[in-house]
């Protein structure tokens, strides 16, 4: 049985990366490493939580010991790596948090993975990168971001991805540990945390507060189903080569202002509303600093070297993504808790 670590399986992503990884394959033990930060949350895999090929273990990948320990004890097989403080306005608020977890955490990895593997005796595990396309900075009205676009981070966030992506890739040219990294666009869907544009709008709506709006709204992001980046990580993990990269995007490009707008009409109808209705909460608020315009992947090389394609057109996904948090009302108020709506009260700032 080959033992997997995923860490930050308790998030948005790595929870729907570990539910398709303990379904798919029962030959696999699943090892969910999660700090529980305010992202992580159990419930997000209440559905597994008591399959045989599934453990979960709370710890921090920061701390070196605790994770030097793990790996020596478990001698896993391979590692898909998730665990990341992941808001950009978060990290504006506290960079040095970011430097921790995503550099500081990854590195400790590397470490314990190259400690078990010993490559250079031939033994050797996979560790998979999951990264996002924010390390390549910020794109004009035209072009799409390739593997082969040179790196230039404008967010504490991604600043902290790119040092992390640039980690593994130095431990693969120079301990030869086999690595993998894809940088995958902005995800939606079930589970997504309301702190993110999307879910955050859903959940604004829903309770008729302000949706806010930074700046004008004209900022482009390429939205992907997070079901479809799962079904690309299984891809990549399986089939690509040693040190490669890919981008996973699903053209699908939509300013906020648009998508809001589009969210609005389908929870208009979702909530038996008047047409226009919950457009009258859209706000426009101060803009986030160093706000990057655009963001656009171009995934055609994991398309045409792996076969993989998205699944879902977004209107479809999205308004799948409206039923799922109005038929999920507990997790979306157990998640809403004071500490998150403080927070949030600086962010509200109408301008
Ligand atoms: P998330 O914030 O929802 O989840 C992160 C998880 O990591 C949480 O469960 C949290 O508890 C855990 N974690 C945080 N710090 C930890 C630590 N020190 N030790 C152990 N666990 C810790 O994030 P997400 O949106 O699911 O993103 C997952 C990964 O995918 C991140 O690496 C992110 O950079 C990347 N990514 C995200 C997106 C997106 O649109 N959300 C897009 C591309 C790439
Ligand atoms: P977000 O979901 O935070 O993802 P990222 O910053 O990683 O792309 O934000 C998506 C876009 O929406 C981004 O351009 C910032 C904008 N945004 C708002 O306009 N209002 C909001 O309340 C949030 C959270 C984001």
């Amino acid at each position: 049985m080959k033992k997997i670590l995923i860490t930050g399986g308790a998030g948005f992503i790595g929870s729907h990366v570990v539910r398709l990884f303990v379904n798919k394959y029962s030959g696999y033990q699943i090892f969910n490493l999660d700090k529980l930060t305010y992202a992580g949350n159990l419930a997000n895999l209440k559905d597994i939580e008591n399959k045989p090929n599934y453990t979960f273990i709370k710890g921090d990948i920061v701390d070196s010991e605790f994770i030097s320990k793990l790996f020596s004890e478990h001698k896993f097989d391979a590692v898909i790596h998730l665990a990341a403080e992941s808001h950009v306005d978060r990290s504006i608020s506290n960079p040095l948090e970011f430097v921790m977890t995503n550099v500081i955490g990854t590195v400790n990895l590397l470490n314990a993975a190259k400690t078990i593997w010993q490559p250079s005796t031939g033994n050797n595990g996979r560790f998979y990168h999951v990264s996002t396309d924010e390390v390549y900075g910020t794109l004009g009205e035209t072009g799409l971001f390739t593997e082969a676009t040179a790196y230039d981070p404008h967010s504490p966030y991604s600043a902290s991805k790119a040092s992390s992506d640039h980690f593994v890739r130095a431990y693969h040219d120079t301990f030869r540990i086999d690595i993998v990294i894809s940088n995958c666009s902005n995800n939606y869907g079930s589970y997504h945390f309301p702190e993110k544009l999307i879910p955050l709008s859903i959940y604004n709506i829903k309770n008729s507060k302000p949706i806010p709006v930074y700046g004008k709204g004209e900022n482009i992001r390429d939205w992907l189903f997070v079901e479809d980046h799962a079904r690309a990580i299984d891809v990549i993990f399986h089939k690509a080569k040693s040190g490669t990269t890919y981008n996973i995007g699903g053209h699908n490009e939509w300013t906020n202002i648009d998508l809001i707008r589009l969210l609005c009409k389908i929870m208009d109808k979702k909530l038996n509303r008047a047409e226009g209705e919950s457009a009258k909460l859209i706000t426009f608020v101060k803009d986030r600093a160093g706000h990057d315009l655009r963001y656009a992947i171009d995934s055609t090389k994991l398309q045409k070297e792996l076969g993989w394609t998205p699944s879902l057109q977004f209107e479809e996904g999205l308004e799948k993504t409206v039923e799922w948090f109005l038929s999920n009302e507990e997790w979306l108020n157990n998640v809403t808790s004071g500490e998150y709506k403080k927070y949030y009260e600086e962010q509200y700032t109408k301008r």
